[in-house]
């Protein structure tokens, strides 16, 4: 018998419609397997929570997050919701959860998926793995950087060998697991950077060989992050584990998931040693919020994700299991196409392909 205590954030916008789903699908996995319980513990963190409160996270939240055996958030943040310096109010739950649990792996699959109509003209089958620094880089500036009589305003670049050794020993561990890019079945860890121009990505650059040199298996290489936005769109099959500073990360994962088939499809994990927040890499899509039209895929297999680095951590072969089952019933959903959201070229409703998901489970 397992059992995990698991804090949700549904947050804002479509976060709580998502957050449904994804909370039914763990409950029906969890069920087909047997001896697994997920217990969801809900909270309020969002920007209406802040525009209400004046906080967007109560203290008595973030400890939960801290005691939890992982964080399933949905989508926080409003574009009116800002502080008195322009950034937007969401920051004080992702950014701070992140930062304080020390969540330093982004980890973001991208995939072709059966059933979706590929975005790109070129047929390369895509299969990667974004690795994204999560607490330093650019980033790490995000309550730091300086304004000067609103004249001059600066952010510094944040990065350190350790947090630099940390995320390429995560890529490499990916890399171990997986069976390489589809190019040619070679395992593969990529660097990204902009190494040719700052001094700071010729650092990450070179720790990131140091690691390379530990892992003498796996094939690496260098992209420019300017490069590699093309690289993306012309030769996808090419990538099997991906690793980047924090915000390169954040840009080329948004862009990843287009070529698969949009956000409604990005899953994500923010890993540290200690802790795991799970969420899409989407954000809470204001402009179909409440109407039920947006796309639980993500969300759910981020739930997915959960369940697997849950099962990983613990050695536990249901919460693997419930995993498995929950990415397969996504699959079965996507490959039918017979029920799935309007961006994907559907008309069925959030709630009625969150169905068909958690039907699809152990069917
Ligand atoms: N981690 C997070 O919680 C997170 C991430 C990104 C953005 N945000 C916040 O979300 C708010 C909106 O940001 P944005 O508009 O730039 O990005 P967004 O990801 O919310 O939306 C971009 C576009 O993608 C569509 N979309 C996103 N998710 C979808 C889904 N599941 N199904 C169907 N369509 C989907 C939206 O309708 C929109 O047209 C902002 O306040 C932003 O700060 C939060």
């Amino acid at each position: 018998m397992s059992a995990y205590t698991v804090v949700s954030l549904p947050g804002d916008g479509i976060g709580p419609e998502i957050t449904e789903v994804a909370v039914a699908a763990l409950d029906r996995a969890a069920s087909v397997v047997g001896g697994l319980t997920v217990n969801v513990d809900a909270h309020d963190a969002s920007a209406t929570r802040w525009q209400r409160t004046g906080a967007a996270m109560s203290e008595e939240t973030f400890e939960a997050c801290w005691d939890a055996d992982a964080i399933l958030m949905g989508a926080i943040g409003l574009p009116e919701a800002r502080h008195p310096d322009g950034r937007e109010v969401n920051g004080d739950v992702i950014f701070r959860l992140r930062f304080a649990l020390d969540l330093y792996a982004g980890i973001r699959p991208v995939r072709s998926l059966p059933g979706v109509r590929p975005t790109l003209a070129a047929s390369d089958p895509i299969d990667y793995i974004v690795v994204r620094e999560n607490v330093e880089g650019l980033y790490a500036s995000r309550t730091g950087g300086t304004n000067v009589r609103n004249e001059v305003a600066t952010d510094t670049i944040v990065i350190t060998d350790t947090g630099t050794r940390k995320v390429s020993q995560v890529a490499f561990k990916l890399a171990e697991g997986r069976r390489g890019r589809p190019l040619d079945g070679r395992r593969m860890v990529t660097c990204v950077d902009k190494a040719n121009v700052l001094s700071s990505y010729a650092f990450f650059r070179s720790v990131f060989d140091d690691v390379a040199k530990e892992h003498g298996e796996i094939g690496t290489d260098h992209v420019y992050v300017d490069a590699m936005t093309a690289f993306q769109v012309q030769r996808p099959s090419h990538f099997d584990v991906v690793v980047a500073e924090n915000m390169f990360g954040d840009i080329i994962s948004d862009l990843a998931a287009a070529t698969v088939g949009g956000l409604g499809l990005a899953a994500s994990g923010d890993v540290g040693d200690e802790h795991g927040m799970f969420q899409p890499a989407h954000g809470s899509a204001p402009d179909i919020a409440g109407r039920d039209r947006a796309n639980p895929t993500a969300m759910v297999l981020s739930a997915a994700m959960m369940l697997d680095w849950l099962g990983r951590r613990h050695g536990d072969d249901r919460a693997l299991r419930a995993a498995e089952l929950i990415d397969g019933a996504v699959l079965s959903v996507l490959a039918d196409g017979g029920t799935v959201t309007a961006d994907l070229g559907g008309t069925a409703s959030c709630s009625a392909m969150g169905e068909a998901i958690v039907g699809a489970i152990g069917a």
